[in-house]
């Protein structure tokens, strides 16, 4: 029988960096290296297969809910039983790499918000098998993936965000009440994105007919949500990212941005400060997890503001390590969440490496 590894499963046509961390992590944590599979062999219509090892015959329904022994659908391919839970062993196999391993666990990370859809079927299918990973919830990823969802989400819970309006293809006067409605200082984003591209402050109405056009163009819905006038007594604005795992704040980090127009986000310029336990303005570690609840995610990056009382503008799915501490604070926890009791961190020391 072949032995068990660990499998870092990334988009690899992503350049973000996050899964040689991830792989970093598991060798800190393991002292062996996990097998690296593209996720895009497992999107809508890859060729890569997973295969449960259990009783036979049961035959492990499909993401359509058709049984293996049944016409294929495109996409990611199932056979044999499901393992029913934890524990059972998951056979990953991609012919074209000459990838064929048994997974103990599959660790899921920088799968780009635009891809995530033809992901979902995959995940379904990890979790028809009980793999061991926190990144087969493919409702809540779309949740948080789909801006105009998560703030549908952030009403029903009662989650504090500023007051949103989802807009398609409006016609210009329809998108000018909008603005109107939401006080004439409004941010602009597509419903899918990362990253802060694609973000404008929308104070004058060129903007915003630059902005619609800009989305008409790309062909996407898009959100406005007034000004949290998230500044600092100087005139920056700032806010802060929290990562939660499994219900705790693991990674506090400030963002300041010195253009007062530019989404405050790491790679638009704004700087990154971790921060200390106690740092973090009251109530907004309890905002974040509650969140990361609403939107079901084990882990999450959110991203929020203390003004207002707090608000929540997004929840990121992977989010980035960061340039500082991200392998100790997130990468590490989070691969760790997926080893079991018995072959949890066993050299927590080794994990605290410079320069990762
Ligand atoms: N209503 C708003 N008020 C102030 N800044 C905002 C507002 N909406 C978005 N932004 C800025 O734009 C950034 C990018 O938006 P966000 O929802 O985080 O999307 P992305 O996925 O691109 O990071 C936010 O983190 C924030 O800095
Ligand atoms: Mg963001």
């Amino acid at each position: 029988m072949a032995r068990s590894e660990l499998v870092v499963m990334t988009d690899h046509s992503s350049t973000e960096g996050s899964r040689e961390v991830l792989a970093t992590a598991v060798r800190a944590l393991t002292g062996r290296s996990p097998v690296l599979v593209d996720a895009r062999h497992y999107m809508t219509g890859g060729t890569g297969r997973i295969t449960g090892t259990g009783t036979p015959g049961a035959g492990s329904p499909r993401a359509d809910g058709s049984r293996p022994d049944g016409p294929r659908p495109d996409g990611p391919r199932a056979e044999g039983p499901g393992v029913g839970g934890a524990g059972g062993a998951l056979r990953l196999e991609v012919p074209a790499e000459g990838i064929a391993v048994t997974a103990e666990a599959v660790l899921v990370y920088e799968v780009p918000p635009h891809r995530r859809r033809d992901f979902e079927a995959f995940q379904r299918l990890l979790r028809d098998h009980g793999a061991r990973s926190l990144g087969t919830d493919a409702e809540a990823w779309r949740t948080a993936t789909e801006k105009d969802l998560t703030i549908e989400r952030f009403v029903r819970d009662g989650i504090p965000h500023m007051p949103t309006v989802t807009l398609s293809r409006p016609t210009p006067e329809a998108a000018a009440e909008a603005v109107d409605r939401l006080g004439g200082d409004v941010w602009a984003r597509p419903t899918v994105g990362m990253g802060g591209s694609d973000v404008f402050h929308v104070t004058t109405r060129a903007q915003l007919a630059a902005a619609a056009r800009h989305y008409a163009e790309a062909g996407t819905d898009w959100l406005i949500a007034r000004d949290a006038a998230n500044f600092t007594p100087d005139g920056r604005r700032h806010q802060y990212r929290v990562v939660v795992l499994d219900g705790r704040v693991v990674r506090t980090v400030e963002h300041v941005q010195a253009n007062p127009d530019a989404p405050c986000n790491e790679c638009r310029g704004a700087v990154s400060t971790l921060l200390e336990d106690g740092e973090l303005p009251g109530g907004l570690a309890e905002l974040a997890v509650a969140a990361t609840k609403s939107l079901g995610l084990p882990l999450a990056g959110v991203d929020l503001a203390a003004e207002n009382g707090g608000v929540v503008f997004e929840a990121n799915v992977h989010p980035v390590f960061g340039s500082v501490g991200g392998l100790e604070t997130v990468a590490v926890p989070y691969a760790a969440a997926h080893l079991g009791p018995a072959v949890g961190p066993r050299t927590p020391g080794v994990a605290r490496q410079p320069g990762a």
